[in-house]
């Protein structure tokens, strides 16, 4: 193992899809990279205005989740040359930290020559998630409907429909999982739970069919969503209105704060819909970035770097240092 250097690319995720809370889970096209090398000391560089703020020592998530992999491998790496740049925006339900926790199971895994299946990567970063649709997207790409039961999660990967696009509005707000999370009631109506059940079996059935029409009936949702509005001026309208304005369906991606809209790819409505989704949060005081992402079919793909090659991360990837 020594001299030898892994650059894992991980794709971001979208959780939920409206009614599949804490079960359906979806990547998308943006991206975060980790590198990881054995060191004589450990040395932790994060690139980038997403990974300002974010710890550089022994504390840091990539560190401490990639000691995790060794000792459950039984072996030692003490020290780690680690560097991590990602396009995927922190703490606003685009899976940043599920991307991390992959990330640095991938590579932690890869570097000592992969004694880890997939599975027990997965029941890992699950568990260190608190649920699996945000790592299980990030882990294994397309759209993946997971169950847990508190001790294993096993699921289903679903190839994403060629058409489907999707427009997230991001907000320039933070919200943290927990508070999103604290908004939810402790039990629910068991008719809110069956609408939920039959939305979410729809949903994955039409997508797995390719029923893209489905779609805007299947992403409805009683869960979690409504709860969660009030920390989200505009979302209702959105939710309520986006199909009028050209989009397949609409949902707030994980906890939120971003929106997610499903959109075909070949309509002729898509600068329609940005419009919609900036104004509306626009009316609210809310500034957001848009962006067109696909649905991503890889998960969390890794590479091992020759000893001889130094190239650094960012050329590597094709970004502009910034550390
Ligand atoms: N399913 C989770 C939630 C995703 O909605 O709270 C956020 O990480």
């Amino acid at each position: 193992m020594n001299g030898s250097r892994v650059i894992v690319k991980v794709p971001a995720s979208t959780a939920n899809l409206g009614p599949g809370f804490d079960v359906l889970g979806m990547a998308l096209s943006l991206f975060a990279w980790i590198e990881m090398s054995a060191a004589k000391e450990t040395s932790i560089t994060m690139h980038g205005d997403q990974m300002k703020g974010v710890p550089a020592d022994k504390t840091n998530l990539i560190y401490k989740v990639a000691q995790m992999v060794f000792e459950e491998a039984g072996v030692s790496v003490p020290e780690l040359a680690i560097s991590m740049y990602s396009d995927i925006p922190l703490t606003r339900g685009l899976g940043s930290s599920a991307s991390a926790i992959v990330g640095a199971l991938v590579a932690a895994n890869a570097l000592i020559g992969s004694p880890l299946s997939d599975d027990r990567l997965f029941q890992l970063a699950t568990k260190l998630e608190g649920h699996p649709d945000n790592v299980g997207a990030s882990l294994f790409g397309g759209i993946v409907v997971s169950s847990w039961d508190g001790e294993r999660a096993d699921h289903v990967r679903i190839e994403p429909h060629p058409s489907l696009e999707t427009l997230v509005a991001v907000p320039s707000f933070q919200l943290s999982t927990e508070k999103a999370r604290h908004a939810l009631p402790k039990t629910v109506d068991l008719k809110d739970a069956v609408f939920n059940i039959g939305r979410s079996s729809l949903l994955v059935a039409a997508l797995g069919a390719g029923k893209l029409d489905l779609i805007s009936k299947a992403m409805r949702d009683r869960l979690h969503q409504p709860y969660r509005a009030a920390l989200i001026p505009g979302m209702t309208t959105i939710l309520e209105q986006a199909v009028e304005h050209g989009a397949l369906g609409a949902a707030l991606s994980g906890a939120g704060p971003t929106l997610i809209s499903f959109v075909d790819s070949g309509s002729s409505r898509k600068q329609e819909l940005e419009r919609f989704l900036k104004d509306t949060l626009g009316q609210e005081g809310i500034e957001a970035e848009t962006l067109w992402l696909k649905p991503y079919p890889h998960g969390a793909q890794w590479e091992r770097i020759a000893e001889e090659d130094l190239t650094p991360l960012m050329s590597r990837i094709g970004r502009e240092a910034t550390v």
